[in-house]
């Protein structure tokens, strides 16, 4: 690991790093590690991640991860998903397009990846219980990492969350708790927990790790493309974690002299909870909750994200935008990318059917490498 600290990413306060870091005491936004990047040598570091094999997951990248070379993970197997080209889709054509298939991860979803990454720090740390808000896919996950470490986890689950997911949390060893409300609701409960109890509280950017692991993805991907980055990334955008996260990974290579070239972000959500759509097209550089959240995409279904700034930076320093497609378009397009052999969930196909979109108005131009996100597995709900 290379050395860091926490930074603020809003107000620039830089803090060591502690145990139970959580969010910046001054103004109570996201903060993020930093990695003292000055003294690395890129392209001598990338030479040797090429060279660990791909079963090391995404801890293969450890030099830039929050774990020290004596330190052992809270490991599944997660990361070192399969780059998927996708040739012959109709609206896609003309473009270098992959799907990044996280649905390969071990529950399923790209959630591992970040929950790996938090728990790992966590548990190193002395943590002995977790808590979680979930659309589902993160509380299962945590479930199953918690339980790998052995320890406690609790979910609080809207209470019209999909019956599967609940019982897959149950399965993997934590507690369900419903809430008659959204995660928003949710997120309440389990800070209101954590603040009673030992339970460390890994909400969507309360503490700075889950965007550690979630940045993987982006390393594999530019790794699987010659250490080149792509041209265009369209995200399916909930919490904005895993697009954050993309953005800072990219910034971290560039740091260190590698990849350098500009990826435009494109972020994507469901045209019934569209807050950071909404905000882009104002110009506004902060989201508005949105008022009666409602999507199958349940992952999409955030109507007030903790991260809404940074989102909004990633978008507009990268040159990139932010789009809502419709629940149909999105399930029909996760029905095109099974024809593909791919087996997508709504949120993967709403990355689909907003490329399609984006193609068509020439936001993606002929020749340019376009990476989709299908984030989890069709049979997650
Ligand atoms: C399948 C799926 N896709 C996308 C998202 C949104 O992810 P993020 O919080 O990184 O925006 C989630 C979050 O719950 C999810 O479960």
């Amino acid at each position: 690991m290379t050395s860091f600290s926490l930074e603020c990413d809003a107000c620039g306060e830089r803090i060591e790093v502690s145990p139970r870091a959580s969010v910046c005491s001054t103004c109570a936004k996201p903060l993020l590690v930093r990695y003292a990047l000055d003294g690395v040598d890129g392209p001598t570091l990338i030479e040797s991640w090429s060279r660990r094999p791909c079963d090391a997951g995404l801890w293969r990248f450890r030099e830039i991860l929050p774990i020290a070379p004596d330190e052992t993970p809270v490991s599944l197997g997660e990361g070192a998903t399969p780059l998927l080209a996708l040739d012959d889709i109709d609206g896609l054509q003309g473009l270098r397009a992959f799907v990044k298939d996280e649905g390969r991860n071990p529950t399923g979803s790209f959630k591992d990846r970040g929950l790996s990454a938090a728990v790992t720090r966590a548990v190193l740390d002395g943590a002995s219980s977790f808590v979680i808000p979930s659309a589902g896919n993160a509380g299962v996950s945590l479930a199953a990492y918690a339980s790998r470490a052995a320890k406690r986890a609790r979910v609080y689950l809207p209470a019209d969350t999909p019956e599967m997911v609940v019982r897959r949390t149950r399965a993997a060893g934590g507690e369900v708790r419903s809430v008659d409300g959204l995660i928003t609701d949710c997120g309440a409960k389990a800070r209101e927990y954590a603040s009673r109890t030992e339970a460390l509280d890994l909400s969507t950017l309360r503490e700075p790790y889950r965007i550690e692991g979630k940045k993987t993805m982006m390393l594999e991907i530019v790794q699987a493309l010659g250490w080149r980055a792509p041209d265009a990334i369209v995200y399916p955008t909930g919490g904005g974690t895993g697009l954050i996260g993309s953005w800072k990974a990219l910034g971290e290579l560039a740091a260190m002299g590698v990849a350098t070239a500009a990826t435009r972000c494109y972020a994507v959500q469901a045209d019934g909870c569209a807050p950071i759509v909404r905000a882009f097209d104002e110009g506004a550089r902060a989201a508005e909750p949105w008022i009666g959240a409602q999507t199958r995409a349940y992952g999409l279904r955030v109507p007030s994200a903790l991260g809404d700034a940074l989102i909004l930076k990633a978008l507009r320093e990268s040159g990139g935008g932010a789009l809502a497609v419709s629940d149909e378009e999105s399930e029909a397009s996760a029905v095109e990318l099974g024809k593909a052999g791919i087996s997508a969930s709504i949120e993967g196909g709403a990355t689909l059917a907003a490329a399609v979109r984006l193609r068509e108005e020439g936001e993606l131009v002929d020749g340019e490498t376009v990476i989709l996100f299908n984030t989890a597995h069709a049979l997650v709900y």
